[in-house]
């Protein structure tokens, strides 16, 4: 795909993407490393992240950073934060991309299963945040958190998603009030079904649902990881100077009829829905 972007757009700069090792936030770093961006990417598994680092540093020729840690633990973030920042002197800007999910009852949850998902969506996006706000106080720079539609449309089995999204976009909002004043912006990116990710295998995949859901969705298609790396980039580029505390929804419109489509086959797991 021709970018519209210039491919020096971010010379110089420097991200920090958790969970960049795969999916949705792959396509992300891939847009980065495209427009001049130092990456250094985050997850729980050094093999994933060393054999992704690897591929992408091929493809684009530029230079990527593998470092292990689970958002979960604020000690393994820091130390991720601070190897990242002597490695390139900061980070400009942060993708908090990292997620668990499945689809479960509520009535069937386990509390465990609740706290994993708060505890990787939401504490994560903290964690990674706060632990990042000095160096990006100090290049005056910017956060991106990763949503879902489920954060502001309830969808039945999505409980933990949608409560731990709808705390990211609230969090989401809270620190860009909070951080304006300190010239950092933060907003947020709440993709749709995108195509050939592990979400929509874990969501649809399992009720045999993707080719009906496509079909309900206004744009008539599932989105592409290269769709929601093209927000990144406006939203990290000067181009988004002014704007903080927004949640960009990029969906082909799917918001707008949410789980209707799936709630016949939904049914036969849970009639009372
Ligand atoms: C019910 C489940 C479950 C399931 C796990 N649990 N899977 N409960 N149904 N399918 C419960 C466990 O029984 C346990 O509770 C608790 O959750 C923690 O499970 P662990 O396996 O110990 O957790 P952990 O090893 O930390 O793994 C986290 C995980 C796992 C979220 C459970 O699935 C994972 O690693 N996911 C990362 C990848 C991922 O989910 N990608 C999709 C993001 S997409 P008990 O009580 O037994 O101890 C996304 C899409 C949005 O967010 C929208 C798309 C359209
Ligand atoms: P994915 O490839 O499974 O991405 C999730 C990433 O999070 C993985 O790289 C995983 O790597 C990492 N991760 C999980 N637990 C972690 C932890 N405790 N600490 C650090 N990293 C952890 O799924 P995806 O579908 O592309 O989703 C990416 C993002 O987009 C998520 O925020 C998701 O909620 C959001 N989203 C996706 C869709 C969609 O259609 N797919 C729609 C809306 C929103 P490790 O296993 O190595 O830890």
């Amino acid at each position: 795909m021709t970018s519209i972007f210039h491919p020096e757009l971010f010379k110089d700069k420097i991200a920090f993407v958790t969970g960049g090792g795969s999916g949705i936030n792959r396509g992300i770093v891939e847009a980065f490393l495209r427009h001049g961006m130092k990456v250094a990417i985050s997850s729980r598994s050094q093999e994933r992240l060393d054999k992704a680092a690897t591929e992408m540093q091929e493809q684009t020729g530029s230079e990527v950073l593998a470092i292990a840690a689970d958002v979960r633990q604020y000690d393994a973030v820091e130390a991720a934060i601070n190897a990242t920042v002597e490695h390139w002197g900061g980070i400009d800007v942060v993708v908090n991309g990292a997620a668990g999910n499945f689809m479960v009852p509520a009535a069937h949850m386990s509390a465990n299963a609740f706290r994993t998902v708060i505890d990787i969506d939401l504490n994560g996006t903290f964690n990674v945040s706060r632990a990042a706000f000095a160096t990006l106080e100090a290049r005056q720079g910017n956060i991106i958190n990763i949503s879902a539609v489920q954060a502001a449309h309830p969808m039945p089995f999505q409980a933990h998603v949608g409560a731990a999204k709808a705390g990211i976009e609230n969090l989401t909002r809270s620190l860009a009030s909070e951080w304006g004043g300190r010239g950092i912006r933060v907003n947020a990116i709440v993709p749709g079904p995108i195509a050939g990710t592990e979400g929509v295998d874990r969501i649809l995949g399992q009720f045999n649902l993707v080719e009906q859901v496509e079909g309900t969705i206004p744009l008539r298609r599932f989105g592409t990881v290269e769709e929601i790396g093209n927000c990144a980039l406006f939203l990290a580029s000067p181009a988004a100077a002014y704007i903080t505390g927004a949640i960009l929804v990029c969906d082909g419109g799917q918001h707008m009829v949410n789980y209707g489509p799936m709630l016949g086959v939904m049914r036969q797991v849970d009639p009372k829905l």
